[in-house]
């Protein structure tokens, strides 16, 4: 947030409990700067699936939908405008199917090919993939977002071979091997510097069904003779929500050497989903129940972190490995879609802001677990924060979410004292250039809390804040409503070096505070 905003943000004093809500009295410690917080806490996730990239990410050259070169241009946009840090892609499921040769060389000329996603779909859909979206594409894509791309090697029906291929096509310096030149030959000579990149996905999954003995093993196959342009970072496929034994099975097959020297692995991807895709918690209809139970199981995600750490390090002392939680988010029956053919697309509402501002706020508090978290996925499906259809085109709360916390990108997490963390108010504090941020989501439907903060060892001097809320829980983003749910300015008080804000229920509360120096 600029100056002017963080003030702009600071209307009139409230007196403390002036609301009638629930006190609570929150302390922050800015002098106690712990671990930074990735910007790539912040990541995002496309795959070849739904509507996700033919109707979202990409409209096509000739499109009279405003693009740049076939990418819809609000998209760049607004994903600029959150600093999205990187997008990882081609998947998913969809990456241990995906031949990257397919998707380079001149549009026309590129095959046509099946897509394991589409036969789900209805019938009438065209269930073939096109290959328009491809290694050229992507890699555009990131480069006008200004953001990191990370790309899922095939590792469940591809070679270790096809992988170097493509690690060479987009890393190799012009003028050295073949895949350079062939680079050049499509349109461009300089290399790309890929440095995230996926070994597979959900290998315990659609990435092959391995055991984590046998994925462990392929795992050294994939890496062992790599193409080194520049400084990779590898990331296995980890485990599905709380299955130890796949996290404790692939590390101790790992002899002692692998986590000697170089490690080759830096991430360790953990999948959770808020999956209530069995189930009659719909995206849009939903009862007060079925919004506490979303935000009760998407909690779990902190557990999750703490279990799969603590075997982590059992094999690998030092912590030189991260998790990457590169899939999480809400996940509902079908049948809420934008369009019947964009399978997994749901319609996002304040309850999904919230529980993605819980999640951040979960992050925030394990930086030092962290290295990336990638909410799935960013357009047309599960927790998106866009949903697109021809040329229309809305900003889900969830995005909303990302814009508010946005001051915690690149600032070091401090501790966040909320007695009411286990049942009620949810937050974390991060500390940047002498301004204290610090976010709360309210997931009560019922309870305001009228928050009193400290500073330890510290004064404010001014503070402002936003927050997103609506009298509907079930309130969204639509089409025809596109801005029906977005922040507005949250009364903070500042006196006598402390604050005071009333956080409504069901909100999600960002708060900037200037420190006295
Ligand atoms: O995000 C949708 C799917 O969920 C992904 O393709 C897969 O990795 C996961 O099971």
């Amino acid at each position: 947030m600029t100056r002017r905003a963080f003030l702009s943000a600071a209307p009139a004093f409230v007196t403390f409990g002036q609301s009638g809500g629930a006190g609570v009295s929150i302390e922050l410690r800015p002098q106690e700067a712990g671990a930074g917080i990735s910007p790539h806490l912040y990541g995002h996730f496309i795959e070849h699936l739904g509507g996700v990239i033919y109707g979202g990410v990409w409209v096509g050259r000739q499109s009279k939908i405003p693009n740049v070169n076939g990418l819809r241009k609000t998209f760049i946009d607004d994903m600029k405008r959150i600093q999205a840090p990187n997008l990882r892609w081609p998947g998913g499921c969809f990456a241990d199917g995906y031949h990257w040769r397919d998707g380079v060389g001149a549009p026309h000329e590129r095959p046509r090919t099946y897509n394991f996603w589409h036969p789900r779909v209805p019938k009438g859909f065209n269930d073939t993939e096109t290959n328009q979206f491809g290694t050229h594409e992507f890699l555009e894509l990131c480069e006008r977002i200004g953001c990191e791309p990370y790309l899922a090697a095939n590792v469940g029906t591809g070679t270790p071979r096809e992988w170097y291929d493509w690690i060479q096509y987009c890393n190799a310096p012009e003028g050295t091997v073949s895949q350079a030149a062939e680079r050049a030959a499509n349109g461009r000579a300089r290399p790309f510097n890929v440095r995230f990149w996926g070994v597979g996905n959900e290998s315990w999954g659609c990435g092959g069904f391995f055991r984590p003995q046998e994925y462990a093993n392929e795992y050294r196959r994939f890496v062992s003779q790599l193409p080194r342009y520049n400084d990779m970072f590898l990331i296995a496929a980890g485990p599905s929500g709380g299955d130890l034994n796949w996290t404790r099975g692939f590390l101790e097959t790992m002899p002692p050497s692998f986590y000697r020297g170089r490690v080759p692995m830096h991430g360790w991807a953990l999948h959770y989903y808020t999956s209530f895709r069995e189930s009659n918690n719909r995206s849009k209809e939903f009862s007060a129940e079925h919004w506490n139970a979303v935000i009760e199981n998407g909690r779990r995600i902190e557990n999750l972190i703490e279990s799969h750490w603590k075997i982590m390090g059992e094999h690998d002392k030092e912590h030189r490995i991260k998790l990457v939680i590169d899939e999480w988010g809400t996940w509902y029956p079908t049948g809420d879609e934008v369009r019947p053919e964009y399978i997994l697309s749901q319609q996002v509402t304040l309850r999904d802001a919230v529980h993605a501002a819980m999640n951040l706020d979960i992050f925030h508090r394990h930086a030092e677990k962290i290295a990336m978290a990638n909410i799935a996925q960013t357009v047309n499906c599960l927790h998106s924060l866009f949903l697109a259809d021809g040329d229309k085109f809305v900003r889900t709360p969830a995005y909303h979410v990302y814009e508010m916390y946005m001051p915690h990108l690149g600032a070091r997490v401090i501790p966040c004292r909320i007695p009411e963390m286990k049942n009620g108010l949810m937050g974390s504090a991060s500390i940047k250039g002498g301004r204290v941020t610090l976010t709360l989501a309210n997931p009560s439907l019922d309870t305001s809390f009228d928050a009193s903060v400290q500073l330890a060892g510290a004064s404010a001097v001014e503070a402002g804040g936003r927050v997103l809320t609506d009298s509907d829980m079930r309130a969204a983003n639509t089409f025809d409503a596109p801005e029906r749910i977005k922040p507005a300015p949250l009364r903070v008080s500042v006196a006598g070096g402390k604050l005071a804000a009333t956080i409504p229920p069901k909100s999600v509360a960002s708060i900037g505070i200037r420190l006295a120096t």
